[in-house]
C-alpha cells in the first residue's frame, strides 16, 4: 500500500474520496485536497490534511496550482449522482471531461508519475444491459461504445484520455470502473442519492411516520450489484499498486433486484412489510447491470468481502442517526 507519499486528491469533498483520504492518512501519506464545494459541505472532516482548496478544477490554472511536488494524483472528481441526477443533467455531467483533461495536462507539465481515474459502470454498452438478469459485464463489454448518455460518455472518453496520456507521455494510469458504491458519509437525500441510500431513507421515514407505503422508481425488477465503500477503497488502493493500466471493474457480483434490496432493508429495519408504490415514469437507467470480477480477481488476487446485507445495515444505521440529528433540515450530505 502507498505510504509516506505526497498525494493530490481531487474531489476530496465527495463520498468515495472522503473514505479514501481517511485511509491514505492512516498510512502516513501527506494529502493535498481539492473540491469545488466549500469546505463546510465536504462529506468528511480531515484535521491532518496538508492543504486544501475549494476551487473548480475544470479550470486548468487551478489544476496547475496543485500538481507541483506531488507524487501521485487521484482524480475522484465529477459532477454526478444516482439516476435521478445523471438522467436530468447530461450537460453538467459531460463537463467533467474538463477536470480530467486539464488535470492530466497539468500532471504532464509537472512530471507526475502515476494517476488514478475513477470511472463507472455507466461506461458499459447499454445494449448489453437490457435484460433483468444479465451475465456480469466484462471489461471489454464497454465496446463497441454505446454508454449511458451524458455521464457514461464522459467516463468512457476520459478513460481513453488517460490511456493516451500514458501511451504518449508515459504517465502511469490506473482506472477503476465503479459499480454503484454505497455506505455511510454519502448523499442520502436532495436529488443525487443512489438507490441504496434513497431506499434506506424511505424505509426509515416510513417507520418514523408510521406509514405503510414507500415509493419505488420503476417496477422494482431491475437489477444491480452494489459495492460497500470499504471494499471500494481497498480495491482502489490495490489497483493503484498493481501493474495493470487498463480499466478494471471494482464492484460486487451479488446481483439483486431493487425489490430484493428493499426486502433486505425492511429486514434490517425490523418494521412491518411496506406497500410498494411503483413510479414507472421516474429515472430507471439500464434494466440489469452486474459486475464480472474475473479480471479484478486475477490481476489483484483480491475479492470484495462485505455482503450486501452487512453493508446495508451499516448504511441504514448511519442514515438513521443522521436523520435523527438533522430532522427535515438538509445536512451537508444532502445539499448538492
Ligand atoms: N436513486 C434512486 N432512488 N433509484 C431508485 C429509487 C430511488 O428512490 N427507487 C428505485 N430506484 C432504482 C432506479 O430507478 C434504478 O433503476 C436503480 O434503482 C438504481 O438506481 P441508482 O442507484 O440511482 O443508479 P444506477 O445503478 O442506475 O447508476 C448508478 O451507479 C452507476 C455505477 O454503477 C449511478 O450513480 C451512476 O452515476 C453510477 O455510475
Amino acid at each position: 500500500m502507498i505510504k509516506n507519499k505526497k498525494i493530490l486528491v481531487v474531489g476530496a469533498g465527495g463520498f468515495i474520496a472522503g473514505h479514501l483520504i481517511k485511509r491514505l492518512l492512516k498510512e502516513k501519506n501527506s494529502i493535498v485536497a481539492t473540491d469545488i464545494k466549500p469546505k463546510e459541505y465536504w462529506f468528511q472532516d480531515f484535521e491532518n490534511v496538508e492543504s486544501y482548496y475549494s476551487m473548480d478544477m475544470k479550470d486548468i490554472n487551478n489544476c496547475r496550482k496543485v500538481t507541483k511536488n506531488i507524487d501521485y494524483v487521484f482524480n475522484m472528481a465529477c459532477n454526478m449522482g444516482g439516476m435521478g441526477f445523471i438522467e436530468n443533467n447530461k450537460a453538467e455531467c459531460m463537463q467533467s471531461v474538463l477536470i480530467n483533461t486539464n488535470l492530466l495536462i497539468a500532471c504532464k507539465e509537472d512530471g507526475i508519475k502515476k494517476y488514478f481515474f475513477s470511472s463507472s459502470a455507466c461506461a458499459y454498452n447499454k445494449t448489453k444491459q437490457q435484460e433483468v438478469f444479465i451475465d456480469g459485464l466484462k471489461e471489454n463489454d464497454a465496446y463497441p461504445a454505446d454508454p449511458e448518455d451524458g455521464y457514461g460518455w464522459e467516463k468512457l472518453f476520459s478513460e481513453r484520455m488517460c490511456r493516451h496520456f500514458m501511451e504518449d507521455y508515459g504517465i502511469q494510469v490506473r482506472i477503476a470502473r465503479y459499480h454503484n458504491i454505497y455506505g455511510p458519509y454519502g448523499t442520502y437525500d436532495g436529488g443525487r442519492e443512489k438507490a441504496p441510500a434513497a431506499l434506506c431513507r424511505k424505509v426509515i421515514k416510513a417507520k418514523k411516520d408510521n406509514d405503510n407505503k414507500i415509493e419505488v422508481w420503476g417496477d422494482g425488477k431491475q437489477t444491480r450489484t452494489f459495492l460497500y465503500i470499504d471494499d471500494c477503497v481497498e480495491g482502489t488502493l490495490r489497483l493503484f499498486d498493481s501493474e495493470y493500466s487498463d480499466p478494471v471493474n471494482i464492484g460486487s457480483d451479488e446481483q439483486v433486484s431493487i425489490n430484493q434490496m428493499i426486502d433486505l432493508i425492511e429486514d434490517i429495519s425490523g418494521n412491518k412489510k411496506l406497500e410498494r408504490i411503483y413510479l414507472l415514469d421516474k429515472p430507471k437507467g439500464v434494466r440489469g447491470r452486474s459486475s464480472n470480477n474475473d479480471l479484478v480477481n486475477k490481476v489483484l488476487n483480491w475479492s470484495y468481502k462485505i455482503k450486501l446485507k452487512e453493508g446495508l445495515k451499516k448504511t441504514y444505521d448511519w442514515i438513521s442517526a443522521e436523520t435523527n440529528k438533522h430532522g427535515s433540515n438538509l445536512s451537508r450530505f444532502t445539499k448538492s
